[in-house]
């Protein structure tokens, strides 16, 4: 199924959220300690200069856009389905208590730690809801210094070459140099929110290396040690994170 074929508008923001981010799961935990480092590590070092994140198919998740909170000064969360989106701007004025967990996960890092404004009050200055569709991001290629992909460009299609133009796309918004994670479900048969079914893209590491690398300068690939937990039908999660690259490929894109 191709993701333009998808009912986008019936995925069910609340049962997702109760079901996956209502207590904070060990994947999650460590994807927070690898993306918090990496982008810490990253931010610790930098001049001057305002920094913009995306955050590409946010749908009902806050955590990707509070691991660049300490570092942005806008952040978009970029997102298809119109229930997702209508979520997010709930959130945006004050989020749901049960994003605590996955701050207070944040800060176990130091320089997360040290940052000395509110989240929810910094959350609401710099967060800003974009409703749109990946395929399109092209017409804003190179304009974020920091990005985040979590569970997208697997979990919304069972296209493979959808799958790696997904990828393509959020790797070419990107700036030079800029951070990024992006997480994926492994070998997924596809998942449901509430009643409705979604498809997925049944990919391993080799694929998402594969996919990110012509866009990538420097990165890791790596399987959760983690079990596979709650999400139905999947082998484990891939984390990916490093730097987007310098230059591309000369292809047109897709
Ligand atoms: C499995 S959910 C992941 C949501 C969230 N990133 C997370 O970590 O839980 C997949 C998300 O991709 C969004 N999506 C699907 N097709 C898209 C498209 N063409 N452009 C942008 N977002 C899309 C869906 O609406 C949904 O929010």
């Amino acid at each position: 199924m191709k993701n333009a074929e998808v009912a986008w508008s019936a995925f069910d923001s609340i049962a997702y959220v109760d079901h996956n981010y209502g207590d904070l799961q060990a994947e999650d935990a460590e994807i927070l300690t690898n993306v918090r480092d990496h982008f810490a590590g990253h931010f610790r070092n930098q001049g001057v200069g305002p920094v913009y994140g995306i955050d590409v198919g946010a749908g009902a998740n806050l955590y990707p856009a509070l691991s660049m909170l300490p570092w942005c000064d806008g952040i978009t969360l970029f997102e298809r389905s119109p229930s997702n989106v209508a979520y997010l701007e709930s959130q945006v004025d004050s989020y749901a208590r049960n994003w605590d967990q996955f701050w207070d996960a944040l800060r176990e890092n130091k320089d997360y730690d040290a940052f000395d404004a509110d989240p929810r009050e910094r959350f609401r200055e710099v967060v800003k809801v974009q409703q749109g569709d990946i395929f399109d991001l092209e017409r804003f290629a190179g304009q974020w210094s920091v990005g985040t992909m979590f569970f997208v460009a697997e979990s919304m299609t069972s296209s493979y070459q959808e799958f790696t133009l997904g990828v393509e796309c959020f790797m070419r918004a990107l700036a030079p140099e800029a951070p990024f994670a992006a997480a994926f479900m492994e070998h997924s048969k596809g998942y449901h929110t509430g009643e409705q079914f979604f498809p997925a893209c049944d990919v391993g590491e080799s694929e998402v290396r594969e996919s990110l690398a012509p866009f990538a300068d420097e990165f890791k690939v790596q399987r959760l040690k983690s079990e596979a937990g709650l999400r139905d039908g999947y082998s484990g999660i891939i984390l990916s994170y490093g730097w987007r690259g310098n230059s591309d490929p000369q292809v047109p894109i897709g």
